[in-house]
């Protein structure tokens, strides 16, 4: 049976499915049964940062392999301390809990943020969140998720959080209190449609935590690990977080997810608090440690910004011959090109052009090309665009 018939079978519907039969991934490209070469820019949504089947990924993956699959977390395993040291090395945190996904790694930061509140008073339980956010959707995730549309179907959700609008001031101001707990943040919008956090509202977060304490949650499961041009984007700002969360590429393409906790709370959550059978699966934690390398390696982070660079010129050029554009935003490897007309008909007239893109927030089309995507790959991709938004 044809494997599209056979997923309209028996796979529940909850997914868009494309039209293609995917025979294999490699780099840059995803390939059809027919042969069909598609430029893939969005990297199996912000996963694929190294490219499909990496050499070194796929080493780690084999090399691991020869040692063990699964323990459980009874047992301390190589893997998952070599990852856990360099997202250390390499952020404000001093530890590291591991999932298996971004939502997973939400709930363990929601959790840990009601028992530190409830540490300081019974009272301090309110969590604020923004309007247009994505945090996952379990109902932790769903609870901090900004979006009614996701939300009104599975209400009531877990109570205590508050929802303001992104960049307003007098909002948060507002709705900050004794009582909160936590604020949650995607430094860069993404499920919305690549919405940066102002500066000024930074700001005033940071004043405002040092007035009351609550936590600054970072989510940054889209944004983390070199997508916007720096390991995380919170060091794009003046912004310290207490908590951030990570998934999508952590794994090198395996699901993993992490909460990363600065030293003042390394012993908020105690033994028994949080687990996960799977969480920081050893194969998962190898493939992780071997794309962090690439990821953190000599010269990749400058060339990482010479790619995004050529990326944004090319597409305000376009911009500037094209009606269809509304406006382009983001930063690194993570940018929102808003339409004005129909982005689903350009998706799919990319398709048929060898493209895949990515649409969200109906109209805005979400580039997260693998970062290790070529000079010649985002020419093509510029060449291409540009003729099927004249078409
Ligand atoms: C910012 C953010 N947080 C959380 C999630 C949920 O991650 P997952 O799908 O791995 O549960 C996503 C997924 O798109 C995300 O973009």
């Amino acid at each position: 049976m044809n494997p599209l018939q056979q997923d309209a079978n028996y796979i529940l519907n909850t997914y868009k499915r494309l039209p293609i039969v995917v025979k294999k991934a490699k780099g840059s490209y995803i390939y059809d049964d027919k042969g069909k070469r598609y430029l893939d820019m969005y990297a199996g949504i912000a996963v694929n940062s190294v490219g499909h089947l990496h050499p070194r990924v796929k080493h780690a993956i084999h090399h691991q392999l020869k040692k063990h699959m699964h323990l459980s977390n009874y047992f301390v395993t190589e893997a998952q301390n070599e990852l856990a040291k360099r997202l250390v090395e390499y952020s404000f945190a001093s530890k590291v809990f591991f999932t298996n996904s971004g939502t997973e790694a939400i709930e363990a930061s929601f959790k840990l943020a009601r028992k530190y509140g409830k540490s300081i008073h019974q009272e301090k339980i309110e969590v604020i969140a923004l309007h247009e956010s994505f945090h996952g959707r379990t109902m932790g995730g769903l609870s901090l998720t900004g979006q009614p549309k996701y939300q009104e179907p599975f209400s009531p959700l877990i109570p205590g959080v508050i929802h303001i609008e992104r960049n307003n001031i007098e909002a948060i101001r507002h709705a900050v209190s004794e009582k909160t707990c936590a604020i949650f943040l995607e430094m860069v919008q993404g499920e919305s449609g690549i919405h940066p956090l102002s500066d000024a509202f930074i700001d005033e977060i940071i004043a405002l935590k040092e007035k009351y304490h609550f936590l600054i949650i970072a989510d940054e499961v889209q944004t983390g690990l070199m997508r916007t041009g720096k390991m995380f984007a919170y060091q794009h700002t003046t912004l310290i977080p207490d908590v951030l969360s990570l998934a999508k590429s952590l794994g090198g393409g395996l699901p993993l997810g992490a909460m990363l906790v600065s030293k003042r709370l390394e012993n908020v959550l105690k033994p028994g608090d949080h687990g996960s059978t799977f969480g920081g699966n050893p194969v998962s934690c190898a493939a992780g440690l071997a794309t962090f390398k690439i990821l953190s390696s000599s010269g990749f982070q400058n060339e990482l910004l010479a790619k995004s660079n050529i990326l944004m010129r090319g597409l305000f050029e376009i911009q500037k011959e094209s009606q269809m554009i509304q406006e382009i935003r983001g930063k690194g490897m993570m940018i929102g090109i808003e339409i004005k007309g129909d982005a689903e008909a350009i998706k799919q007239k990319a398709l048929n052009s060898g493209i895949l893109l990515n649409v969200t927030h109906q109209n805005v089309i979400r580039l997260l090309p693998p970062l290790t995507i070529t000079m010649q790959e985002i020419k093509h991709f510029l060449h291409v665009f540009k003729t099927i938004l004249a078409t």
